[in-house]
C-alpha cells in the first residue's frame, strides 16, 4: 500500500484553509494545519476562528492542527522539514485592505515575511511540491478603476465590450494605490513568482476576487458575504462605503477554490499566476447583495450609506478566468450565486 500524500495548509482556521483541510482530508490525505487565530487578534471577536478549528477537529479524520505563527521563521523552517509536505497550500494572511493601514508591520511581516519563510522552508524541504499561494485581485491595486464604466439601475459594468470578460492577469500591478495590504501581497506575490523562475519550483499567485462560503468569521472588515449575511440576521446596522452600492465583486465559493488546488497538485506549472474569482456569472454589486440576502432572510437591512468610498476600493471587478479555464479545462465553477447565498444565509 503507498502511503497517503500528505498537505500542509497554512491558515486552516480560516475561510479557504478550513475548506481545504476538509476537502483534502475528505480524500484520505494526512493534512497538517497551521493556524494561530491570528484573525481574532486582527478583528476581534467577530474574526475569531476557534469554533471552525473546533469543528474540523470533530469532522476530520488525519489532521494535525500546529498553533504556528507563520513569522516565526526557525519553527516554520523545522515544520516543513519534519514532514516534507506532497503539497503546500498558503492561505494564512493578514486579509484587509482597511486594517493594514493601522498594522503596517504585522501586515507585511505576516503576508510579506510571511509567505518568504514557507517559500524557503518549502525550497529546502520539498522543492518538488506544488506550492499554492493565496494571492489577491488588489495587487492590481486600483488600475482596474480605469476601465470606463457604465451605470446601470443596480450596478457599475465594463462600457467596453473588451472588457467584458473582466480583468485579466495582463493588467498592470504597478504605478498605482494599492493601499498596504495590496502592497505587502504584491510583494508575495512577486515572491512566489520569482521562487518558481528562479528555483523551477511549482508555484501558482491565486489572485482571488471575493472569496466566500459557509466557514467565514464574517468581520466588518473582511469576509464581505458573510459579514452582510450575518448583519441582516442580527440586525446589526452595515454601511456602505460611496459608489452608491453599485462597487461590482465576482465571487467564488471556497470548495470552488479546493478543486482547483487539486487541479493544480495533478498538473502543477512553474511560476503560474491566474485571477481566480467567480467571473461575470457570480458577480454582484452591493444592492443587490443586501436585497438577495433580505430576501433570504427575511429580514430588512439597516443600511447606512457613507459618501466616502474605501480608499482605492475597486469600483466594478471582475476576474477574467479565461486563462486558469484555457490551462485547466477540467476544472469548472460547481457555485452559482443562488447556492452560494443559500448556504451563506443558511450558516
Ligand atoms: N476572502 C476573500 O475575499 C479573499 C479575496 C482575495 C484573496 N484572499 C486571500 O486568500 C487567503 C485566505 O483568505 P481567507 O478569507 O481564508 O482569510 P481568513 O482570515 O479567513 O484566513 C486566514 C487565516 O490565517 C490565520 N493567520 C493570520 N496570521 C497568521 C499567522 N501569522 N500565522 C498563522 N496563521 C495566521 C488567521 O487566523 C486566519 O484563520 C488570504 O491570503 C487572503 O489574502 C481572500
Amino acid at each position: 500500500m503507498t502511503a497517503p500524500r500528505t498537505v500542509l495548509v497554512t491558515g486552516s482556521s480560516g475561510l479557504i484553509g478550513s475548506e481545504a483541510v476538509t476537502y483534502f482530508d475528505a480524500r484520505g490525505w494526512v493534512v497538517h494545519g497551521v493556524d494561530n487565530n491570528m484573525r481574532r487578534d486582527f478583528f476581534g471577536p467577530d474574526g475569531d476562528t476557534t469554533w471552525n478549528l473546533e469543528r474540523l477537529r470533530r469532522t476530520t479524520r488525519r489532521f494535525t492542527h500546529h498553533p504556528l505563527d507563520i513569522r516565526a521563521r526557525e519553527a516554520v523552517l523545522a515544520l516543513l522539514a519534519e514532514h516534507r509536505p506532497n503539497l503546500v497550500i498558503h492561505s494564512a494572511s493578514q486579509p484587509s485592505h482597511d486594517l493594514a493601514k493601522d498594522r503596517p508591520f504585522d501586515d507585511f511581516d505576516v503576508n510579506a515575511v510571511g509567505t518568504l519563510n514557507l517559500l524557503e522552508a518549502t525550497r529546502r524541504a520539498c522543492p518538488t511540491s506544488p506550492f499554492v499561494f493565496m494571492s489577491t485581485n488588489k495587487v492590481y491595486g486600483d488600475v482596474p478603476n480605469e476601465r470606463p464604466l457604465v451605470e446601470l439601475e443596480t450596478r457599475f459594468d465594463y462600457a467596453r465590450p473588451e472588457d467584458h470578460e473582466g480583468i485579466a492577469e495582463t493588467c498592470r500591478i504597478d504605478a498605482c494605490l494599492h493601499s498596504l495590504f495590496g502592497a505587502s501581497k504584491v510583494a508575495a506575490d512577486v515572491l512566489v513568482q520569482e521562487y518558481g523562475r528562479y528555483f523551477d519550483m511549482p508555484t501558482v499567485c491565486l489572485r482571488g476576487g471575493c472569496l466566500t462560503g459557509p466557514r467565514c468569521s464574517g468581520a466588518e472588515l473582511h469576509g464581505f458575504l458573510a459579514y452582510l449575511a450575518r448583519a441582516t440576521r442580527e440586525g446589526r446596522p452595515y454601511r456602505i462605503y460611496g459608489y452608491k452600492g453599485k462597487q461590482v465583486r465576482d465571487n467564488i465559493h471556497s470548495f470552488d477554490v479546493c478543486t482547483f488546488f487539486e487541479a493544480f497538485w495533478r498538473r502543477p506549472r512553474v511560476a503560474a499566476v491566474y485571477n481566480l474569482g467567480g467571473g461575470r456569472a457570480n458577480s454582484v454589486s452591493m444592492l443587490e447583495a443586501v436585497d438577495r440576502f433580505e430576501r433570504l432572510i427575511g429580514k430588512k437591512l439597516q443600511v447606512e450609506y457613507v459618501d466616502q468610498n474605501r480608499v482605492g476600493d475597486h469600483i466594478c471587478y471582475i476576474s477574467d478566468l479565461r486563462r486558469i479555464r484555457a490551462d485547466y479545462p477540467e476544472w469548472d465553477l460547481q457555485y452559482g450565486l443562488d447556492r452560494t447565498f443559500e448556504e451563506i444565509s443558511a450558516a
